[in-house]
């Protein structure tokens, strides 16, 4: 499978690309628009558009560390690949990194951009406030940049830039994105809402939800009229009961970052979402 996103991420989706392209073709939305309102690392997002699955994508992350790697990748790539070919992968390097993000709310957001993609790169499991791989001395059997290949990442970033003309690019709280962008969007859309896990989140990202959040957010998603959506959960009571009113399906996903082994999630459709007739993930039915 190619990899087109600069950012390893924990939890990633990247595995479920060729379901959504599947589900694309089902729904007839080839050439549409795919919208993520918590995108993290962005793989769905960037292997719909480069296999010109969809003709647009709407992303969005509230996290500034994260928005300020988008930022940059889309509107300074050229003095972003100079940072990489100039920024030694260095300890030294790395702590003044994670300074950066210390001070994330003030600094600008192409220094915030490359902190928070170094930081991915050379942290455990892309997590940016995680341990640095090999530990701090630098002892292990994989050092700093075991991840980092800057010659690959470079091409990943000015691919990107290619794009960028068909990406759009937001800073806000998912539900404030829904409800500003609901209204001017054309019927052939579907927003896909992968948001912090009920019990997971607190761990693995910068951001998470408290029960208020999930209903808020569940509120927002459930007044989507026109286009379609698609909702992915840890597996989880609360979640279940949330979403007992719509076709919820379970699936297995490999974590990286949390358990080892296999990690159940849900996966809940709009009434309007037809599933792919042959589905390259094994859906089975919530009892
Ligand atoms: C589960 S991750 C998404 C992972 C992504 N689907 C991927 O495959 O890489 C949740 C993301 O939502 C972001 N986030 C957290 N709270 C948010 C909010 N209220 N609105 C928008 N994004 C938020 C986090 O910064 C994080 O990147």
């Amino acid at each position: 499978m190619t990899y087109y996103s600069p950012l390893r991420y924990p939890g990633g989706k990247g595995k479920i690309s060729t379901f959504f392209s599947e589900l694309f073709t089902a729904n007839n939305l080839v050439g549409g628009t795919y919208i993520e309102p918590y995108v993290g690392g962005g793989s769905i997002a960037l292997y719909l558009l480069m296999n010109r699955i969809v003709n647009r994508i709407i992303i969005n992350d509230m996290d500034r560390s994260l928005f300020a790697f988008w930022h940059s990748v889309l509107n300074n790539s050229e003095e972003f690949c100079q940072l990489i070919t100039n920024t030694p992968v260095t300890m030294e390097t790395w702590h003044l990194q994670r300074e950066i993000q210390r001070n994330k709310a003030d600094v600008d957001l192409l220094s915030l951009g490359f902190s928070t993609f170094f930081l991915n790169r050379t942290n455990r499991s892309g997590i940016i406030k995680g341990g640095v791989i090999g530990g701090l001395n630098q002892t292990g059997n994989y050092l700093i940049d075991a991840r980092y290949n800057p010659d690959k990442l470079r091409e990943r970033i000015q691919a990107i830039a290619r794009f960028s003309n068909h990406i759009e690019l937001f800073n806000l709280d998912a539900v404030e994105l829904v409800n500003n962008l609901q209204n001017d969007l054309p019927n052939n859309s579907l927003f896909y809402f992968d948001p912090p896990y009920y019990v997971k989140g607190k761990g693995l990202y910068m951001n998470y939800y408290n029960d208020q959040d999930h209903l808020d957010i569940y509120n927002a998603i459930t007044q989507i009229e026109n286009q379609k959506w698609i909702v992915t959960y840890d597996k989880v009571d609360f979640i279940r009961d949330l979403y007992i009113n719509y076709r919820m399906f379970e699936y297995s996903l490999n974590y990286s970052a949390a358990t080892v082994g296999k990690g159940k999630e849900y996966m809940i459709l709009s009434d309007n979402c037809i599933l792919p007739p042959v589905s390259p993930i094994k859906l089975s039915h919530n009892q």
